[in-house]
């Protein structure tokens, strides 16, 4: 590349993109990452969180840490929530400050089901879509522990947390955010209602791959009423793999695909899809988004360890609109300008990633200042 001749010309990752109604004045979106720094009562963002959102501003997007929606939902310590007041006022800081420092945030909301843990709730077991061990590692106060047999949500409480859903959009809508992504990945709550290992229901919500997208689907359209859908997004993981449940096989696969296709019925801003971990899957990272675009009507946010070499060739090939950058953003504030003038990446601190206070948390320098 000449000195005259824009980082853009030769990187999909520095050129603009639409998502739904989020404008994004580059294509590297910050994923979102639980760093555990709320250590107050009130589980409230703070002036740090403020701090080192602020510092990732030029990402074309930033995807907050997953947020509670309700007490229910709670499966770490020290993770913000955005289900009270106070947590509403926490987050209006750090919007306020990302806008002005040129940002743009969204919010995701989540809850973690049946891989939160007794010590949680004050001994109340954690609940699920049915009374099936997910058979998992839960991160409680004393540390790592077995999880437990949850309690199966009934069809009442599901309406309940529904509702809790939307009262958690319209607080990120109060605190200012841009959007709002439903954390939808991993071992978290609607994973656990899309698995057919976990979700034994016979009710509305379970018995068919169908049925049991219902509950997302329901929050999908709660939270649309709230925001409109080009401003919502959902991230979710079809090769998951964690535990005897998710296994990420062929009959996992054919379900995302089905609900994929009908996501794109709910005109979404964007749909955040992770893919196969390295060598983890017959299918690679290509393979799998040739495959996730094949179903999918709108926008994509690919993720899952791309580097700029890959997130540029999976631009360039139209397999999705941007890419997320997890552990690279934790100790590269300005990863874009990184990728910009091609400075090489600083690696993380991986014993202060949950855990900690400003270390390892907003002291990474950008490149400039190091
Ligand atoms: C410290 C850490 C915390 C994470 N917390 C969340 C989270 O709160 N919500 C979520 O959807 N994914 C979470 N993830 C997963 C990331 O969003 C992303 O999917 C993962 O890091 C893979 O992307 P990467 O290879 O670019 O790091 C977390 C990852 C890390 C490293």
């Amino acid at each position: 590349m000449s000195d005259q001749t824009p980082a853009s010309d030769t990187q999909p990752l520095l050129r603009p993109v639409r998502l739904g109604a989020l404008e994004l004045p580059n294509r590297v979106v910050m994923a979102p990452m639980t760093r555990a720094r709320a250590t107050n009562a009130g589980l409230t963002p703070t002036e740090l969180h403020a701090t080192y959102y602020t510092q990732r501003a030029s990402a074309g997007l930033i995807v907050s840490e997953g947020t509670w929606v309700n007490q229910d939902a709670i499966g770490y310590i020290h993770v913000p929530g955005i289900y009270t007041d106070e947590q509403t006022a926490g987050w209006a800081e750090v919007t306020e400050s990302v806008h002005a420092a040129g940002g743009r945030i969204v919010s995701q909301i989540g809850h973690l089901g049946a891989v939160s843990h007794p010590d949680h709730h004050g001994g109340r077991l954690p609940v699920g879509p049915s009374e099936v061990n997910p058979q998992e590692t839960s991160f409680t106060p004393d540390g790592p522990k077995d999880t437990v047999t949850p309690r199966a949500l009934t069809a009442a409480e599901i309406a309940d947390t529904v509702r809790d859903y939307r009262k958690a959009a319209e607080n990120a809508r109060r605190a200012g955010f841009d959007g709002l992504e439903i954390h939808a990945q991993g071992s978290h709550l609607f994973a656990q209602f899309l698995n057919p290992r976990l979700n034994r229901r016979t009710d509305a919500y379970g018995g068919t791959s169908e049925r049991r997208a219902q509950f997302l689907l329901d929050v999908v359209e709660a939270v649309g009423e709230v925001w409109g859908g080009e401003r919502v997004g959902v991230k979710l993981s079809p090769y998951w793999n964690a535990g005897p449940a998710f296994t990420g096989d062929a009959e996992t696969l054919a379900d995302y695909d089905l609900l994929l296709k009908r996501l794109g019925d709910s005109d979404l801003a964007y749909l955040h899809l992770v893919g196969p971990a390295p060598g983890a899957h017959t299918d690679d990272t290509f393979t799998a988004f040739s495959r996730f675009r094949a179903h999918c009507r709108g926008a994509v946010v690919a993720n899952l360890g791309f580097t700029q070499t890959t997130g540029n060739e999976l631009l360039e090939r139209r397999l999705a609109d941007a890419v997320s950058f997890g552990e690279p953003f934790i100790a590269n504030p300005d990863l874009v300008e990184r990728f910009a003038h091609g400075h090489p990446l600083a690696d993380g601190d991986r014993d202060t990633y949950y855990a900690g206070g400003a270390e390892g948390y907003t002291d990474y320098p950008p490149v400039a200042a190091s």
